[in-house]
């Protein structure tokens, strides 16, 4: 059953390594360029960002968690609370379960009740086309995310294995909705030619969620009896800095990286790279235990973003994109063989 499966998620994800073991996001390959006559006051810096309309005050977006399961609605009322509070946007994870269970639907529509202002992240498959319509009123949705997760599907159990139609499901998703579509990788990221399937199908925005971070391949091992395949693929993935850099390189509508970015100064160099937020997931979970473990790492999250803003001289978040930046390693090397100029971003 679903809503039995969002259960153990929830515990792999809080208590066990799920975490990619060696490939990593590549931010470490990427560096600021540091300005020593920064001329900007660090009190006066403008984290604020503006999406569809609606106004945030920090490029930070709690991205797809939970729902689904009595144990989740704690989660949810938690991270609502928190989100309302510090005006960053907050998305749910998958609401199938609640579409198809009406008595799971307040695990969700806590949300809208702690969080009346905030932007709101739905969220469906893309086979779930019937469920859309559903999924944004349960939520009171801004926006509606599809999940793309096929690394899960192939280790998972029960996963779903025919992936055809997906993008025909995805473009009919675009028509039946009244509120922009988002499509979101899960920690494999999303490459620059996925990015363009994607926008000519009406999406309007790209939660990259590249590989570096939590790995589905791993949370799925966890609940297999037979961990072969799960090892095998533990690591598989675009590196999010590389997905982040591909997908900019490709498509106009905004872009949300994330996928193991941990800080604001990671944050600072996937928008210099070109993203125009930043997502995370499982550092909220963990610190959904409480409201002030939460406030203290946005405001963390916040600071270190600021902090670096100085260090670049950028006033405001439209600034920090245009910063110069470095790349080298693995990250290079990618993006060479993928025919993106990195001296576009060293030279601006
Ligand atoms: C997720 N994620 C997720 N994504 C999604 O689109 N629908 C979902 O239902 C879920 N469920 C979910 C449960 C838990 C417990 C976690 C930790 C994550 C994936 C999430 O949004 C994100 O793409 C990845 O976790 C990678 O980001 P982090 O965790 O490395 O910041």
């Amino acid at each position: 059953m679903i809503s039995d499966r969002k259960l153990e998620h929830l515990l792999i994800c809080k208590n066990y390594d799920v975490e990619f073991k060696d490939k990593t996001t590549g931010f470490e390959d990427i560096e600021l360029i540091h300005n020593a006559l920064p001329e900007v006051d660090k009190n006066e810096i403008d984290l604020s960002t503006s999406v569809f309309g609606k106004k945030l005050d920090s490029p930070l977006f709690i991205t797809a968690i939970t729902g689904g399961h009595p144990a989740a609605k704690e989660i949810n009322e938690q991270l609502a609370i928190v989100s309302e509070e510090n005006n960053i946007a907050l998305g749910v994870g998958s609401q199938r379960a609640a579409c198809e269970h009406p008595e799971l639907e307040d695990t969700y529509s806590v949300v809208r009740e702690n969080a009346p202002d905030c932007l709101l992240i739905g969220n469906i498959g893309a086979p779930q086309l019937h469920l859309a319509n559903k999924a944004v009123e349960i939520l009171d949705a801004d926006i509606l995310a599809i999940h793309l997760n096929p690394l899960q599907e192939s280790i998972q159990p029960e996963g779903d294995l025919d992936a055809r139609g997906y993008l025909e499901s995805i473009s009919e998703i675009t028509d039946i909705v009244d509120i922009p579509v988002m499509a979101k990788e899960t920690g494999c990221g999303i490459s620059a030619e996925t990015a363009k399937q994607l926008v000519d199908a009406g999406v309007s925005f790209i939660d990259i969620e590249g590989a570096g971070g939590t790995s589905w391949a791993a949370v799925e091992t966890y609940r297999s009896e037979d961990r072969y395949l799960g090892e095998l693929f533990w690591d598989w993935g675009i590196p999010t800095a590389v997905s982040t850099a591909e997908v900019a390189s490709a498509v106009e509508v905004p872009i949300i990286s994330s996928g193991g970015i941990r800080n604001g100064l990671e944050a600072a160099k996937a928008i210099a790279l070109g993203a125009d937020s930043v997502g995370m997931a499982l550092p909220f979970l963990k610190k959904s235990v409480s409201q002030d473990e939460l406030n203290q790492f946005i405001h963390y999250f916040n600071d270190s973003l600021r902090i670096a803003m100085f260090l670049v001289g950028a006033n405001t978040i439209e600034e920090l994109k245009q910063s110069r930046l470095v790349i080298s390693g693995k990250t290079k090397q990618w993006l060479d063989e993928r025919g993106i100029n990195t001296k576009n971003y060293s030279r601006r």
